[in-house]
């Protein structure tokens, strides 16, 4: 069985005041409820990156940036480098949201370019894929999700491939108005995804990348997104915007674990 990998990417939320309590909620929960045999992970603005990745120090929290430019510095005004990101001490970094993709210009392209940048800076890449609610209409929904995912993989050696995690995030599926994905619906998109990464670099190495699900996650429909066999972890928006939220997730992984 692949590890659990639970997460959650704060968009652009929380000051100081507001992360302090929530960083000190699940920090103690951590302590308190002994080892987790997987991944847990929070994606906060890069306001709080470093500050965050100073205070998780020596805990299994990781810590990742929401993006990042793929040039290692220079005349890019606004931009933050992968060795920057790097240097705030983070783990991985969320690549490709399609909040990125639809307001801020991000394309399979650049995503591409980014991944191989985190790569050879040490980042693990969170790429997020997921078809728009028009192209599932059309029955297009797996042939965008592999063109995502293979041209995100442009470059990346078979040594490296391991190395990312990918998010199955279907735009139809995220934020205000989003619906969930159906458990079964997600399971087979996680698996056509695999199969991609499999017609790339064999399925062997393919059955060793995570491939985790996001978009509308709640308490209620968390543990049977879990139980699909492809589905190896979740990333959570709006349900783990609060510590109690949070931990209540994570206690949902623990116990598909257990
Ligand atoms: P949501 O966000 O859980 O609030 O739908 C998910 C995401 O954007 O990753």
């Amino acid at each position: 069985m692949r590890s659990v990998w639970i997460g959650t990417g704060w968009k652009m939320n929380k000051i100081l005041e507001e992360a302090e309590p929530y960083l000190q909620e699940v920090l103690d929960y951590l302590e308190e409820s002994g080892d987790f045999e997987g991944h847990i992970f929070l994606v906060p603005p890069f306001t709080l990156l470093r500050w965050m990745c100073r205070m998780t120090e020596g805990t299994p929290l990781l810590v990742g940036a929401q993006n990042m430019h793929w040039e290692q510095s220079g005349a890019y005004t606004g931009e933050v480098s992968p060795a920057m990101v790097k240097d705030c001490g983070a783990h991985l970094v969320e690549l490709g949201h399609s909040e990125r993709r639809a307001m801020f210009g991000e394309t399979d392209f650049t995503v591409n370019k980014k991944v191989n940048a985190a790569l050879n800076n040490g980042l693990r890449p969170l790429v997020c894929v997921g078809e728009t609610a028009v192209e599932k209409e059309c029955g297009v929904a797996q042939d965008s999700v592999v063109r995502q995912v293979k041209i995100a993989l442009h470059g990346v050696q078979e040594d490296q491939v391991t190395d990312l995690v990918f998010a199955y995030e279907p735009v139809w599926a995220i934020g205000d108005g989003g619906t969930p994905a159906d458990p079964s619906y997600a399971n087979q998109i996680h698996s056509t995804i695999r199969q991609a990464i499999g017609e790339l670099y064999g399925p062997g190495t393919a059955d060793s990348v995570p491939v985790i699900y996001g978009g509308s996650v709640t308490g209620e429909n968390a543990a049977s997104l879990l139980e699909e066999p492809d589905i190896d972890g979740l990333f959570v928006g709006r349900a783990a915007w609060e510590a109690a939220g949070f931990i209540g997730l994570i206690n949902i992984a623990r116990a598909h674990l257990t």
